[in-house]
């Protein structure tokens, strides 16, 4: 089974990237193969500032290895150095239906909301497809939002192989129900675009402050509440033991406790599951060398897989000769 997901350095990496998506990566890299990529062309749309996306293309793949991605595992690359990936976005453009595009969340809210959308946001689900298909990828493992792009990727491929025979594997998004939308500070999904976000290397202080700022009801201590629809529960379950999980969950039931008392426990969680990749983090950012190297071996790697499925394409619809 091969495994394939991306990222966008568009800013700092946040709980809910980590629970919706990067966990599973590290779940999934003993898998059989696995590829995951900084999506930086795809942040080309949002970070318009080269240093900047330099920066935050640096920081992806830092918080990614001291997540633990392990590059002896999983392949690890950025997206721009596998220009088979842009020429493959070509051949998938041709032929995609302008009324799928335009179906899609990412320009759709933006229109509706009155912002300016360019080309490349508009047709940021075929270079995505194109990510996904250039490595014959069966399984993609994302958050909730992404679904509908892992569906247009499918409708292309399917439209692809019915016109110039079976070229590319149709991939599947995998979902994890529990994380598929991590809340944030306000309770609605945690995003940086709704600035409700507690990121997962901000140093442990600021995080504790954030945690403190998580908004709750104003109903009495002594009242008995439902942990299951309580967000401030829902981001301790993701980090305490099973154990204190189940008692937490206990406490709310009978009442008689303070909303300060859970974000207590829930910042300690936090700062102790992130300990460790801190340190390995800090390790890292003194050695960027390390880290350009595994990048580039990763997209030599990345290119070879990729060269050959657009071969394959290539062939199939006429530019190459078989
Ligand atoms: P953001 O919404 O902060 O811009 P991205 O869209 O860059 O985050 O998301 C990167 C990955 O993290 C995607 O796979 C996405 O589904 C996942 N993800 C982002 N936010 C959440 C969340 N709040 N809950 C679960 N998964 C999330
Ligand atoms: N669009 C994804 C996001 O915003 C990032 C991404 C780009 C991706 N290409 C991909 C994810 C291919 C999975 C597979 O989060």
């Amino acid at each position: 089974m091969r495994v394939l997901s991306g990222i966008q350095p568009t800013g700092r990496l946040h709980w809910g990237n980590y629970f919706g998506a990067i966990r599973q990566y590290i779940d999934l890299q003993s898998e059989d193969q696995a590829y995951y990529f900084i999506a930086n062309l795809h942040a080309l749309t949002t970070v318009r500032d080269a240093d900047q996306l330099r920066a935050f293309t640096m920081d992806a793949a830092l918080d990614l290895l001291a997540l633990g991605l392990d590059p002896s595992q999983a392949t690890l690359f950025a997206q721009s150095d596998v220009p088979e990936v842009s020429e493959l976005t070509w051949i998938l453009l041709s032929g995609a239906p302008l009324g799928l595009l335009e179906r899609c969340h990412a320009y759709k809210d933006k229109k509706e909301k009155g912002l300016p959308a360019d080309a490349g946001l508009f047709t940021y689900p075929v270079l995505m497809a194109a990510d996904i298909l250039a490595y014959d990828s069966d399984v993609v493992p994302v958050g909730e939002d992404q679904v509908q792009h892992i569906e247009v990727c499918r409708d292309l491929a399917r439209s692809f192989n019915h016109h110039f025979g079976e070229v590319f594997v149709l991939p599947k998004a995998q979902v994890l129900e529990k994380t598929a939308k991590v809340v944030g500070l306000d309770g609605e999904k945690m995003s940086k675009s709704y600035d409700n976000t507690i990121e997962l290397f901000e140093p442990a202080k600021a995080a504790r402050k954030k945690v403190m700022r998580i908004t709750t009801d104003s109903r009495p201590m002594e009242d008995p509440k439902d942990p299951e629809t309580d967000h401030l529960f829902q981001l301790f379950s993701l980090f305490g033991e099973p154990a204190a999980v189940k008692e937490m969950a206990e406490l709310y039931r009978r009442g008689g406790f303070g909303y300060g008392h859970v974000k207590k426990a829930l910042a300690d969680a936090a700062e102790a599951y992130f300990e460790e990749p801190r340190a390995r983090r800090e390790e890292l950012v003194a050695h960027p060398e390390r880290v350009r190297e595994i990048l580039g071996d990763g997209a030599a790697a990345a290119r070879k897989t990729a060269g050959a499925v657009l071969r394959r394409a290539q062939e199939a619809c006429g530019l190459r000769s078989r």
